[in-house]
């Protein structure tokens, strides 16, 4: 079977990486937003491309149960290192791919896929289709994106990679996710850095190209970062 797998340069970067995840949202407006439409207390959680497992452990702290899916050996070591830290028992890593997921149909309550650049508009119906196989009646899928529209993160990523974050991307997947059943919701969000060398870092990871002229245009720690939230209920029945 054909698989989607699109490394990410945190893999190669876990230091990094983990201050990446503690500096974005830091205020969790996404799970309060995600979580007020679906509550996983007491549910069985997907996360798709779980990368380090930063946000399946957190998932964790309320659910039932937690699958963590992740293709990249790179990314696995540093769930499992995660687990060593902080054996939990309610969480399962499954080494593999979004468009094949080892898990009974009608097994997941909530399901999420957060910076996971694998559902794009593009040859993703296999991921589509094998989440939406999994949803229980009435469950739900989360797709967290960048929006490249507004947010000072948004406008760096798209100056960046205009080849990925074009002038049309976000109409495009918001019209391909439409298609697909979901609702768009815009969120706002920030990404809060404790000082400059952090900042520095992250823009070294994801930007290395460019990090040293972006730093220079960046005045604060505290950047905007606006996220488009893709939104799919599975029908009741
Ligand atoms: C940008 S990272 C985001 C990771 C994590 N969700 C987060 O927010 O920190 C995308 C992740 O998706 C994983 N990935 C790439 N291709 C995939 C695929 N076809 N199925 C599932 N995961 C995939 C990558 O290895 C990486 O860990």
């Amino acid at each position: 079977m054909k698989e989607r797998f699109y490394p990410y340069a945190g893999a190669m970067n876990p230091t990094v990486y983990e201050h990446l995840n503690n500096c974005t949202d830091p205020d969790q407006r996404l799970e309060v937003f995600m979580w007020e439409k679906a509550p996983i207390e007491g549910k069985q959680v997907l996360d798709i491309g779980a990368g380090s497992g930063f946000h399946a452990v957190r998932y964790v702290q309320k659910a039932e149960h937690v699958f963590a899916v992740e293709p990249d050996a790179r990314m696995l070591q540093q769930i499992y290192a995660r687990l060593c830290d902080n054996p939990l028992g309610n969480i399962s890593i499954l080494a593999t791919s979004a468009e094949s997921i080892p898990l009974l149909d009608g097994s997941i309550d909530v399901a999420y896929a957060r910076f996971a650049y694998f559902f794009g508009t593009k040859d993703c119906w296999r991921g589509l289709h094998e989440v939406k196989r999994l949803l229980s009646p009435g469950g739900h899928f989360f797709i967290i994106d960048t929006n490249p529209d507004q947010g000072q993160l948004g406008t760096i990523a798209r100056e960046v990679y205009p080849h990925v974050f074009h002038d049309r991307y976000r109409a495009e997947h918001s019209a391909f996710y439409q298609q697909h059943g979901f609702s768009h919701f815009d969120l706002q969000t920030v990404f809060r850095a404790p000082n400059r060398q952090v900042l520095e870092a992250y823009l070294r990871m994801d930007y290395p190209h460019k990090y040293t002229e972006l730093l220079d245009q960046i005045e604060s720690t505290e950047l905007s970062y606006n996220m488009s939230v893709y939104h799919f209920q599975k029908r009741n029945g």
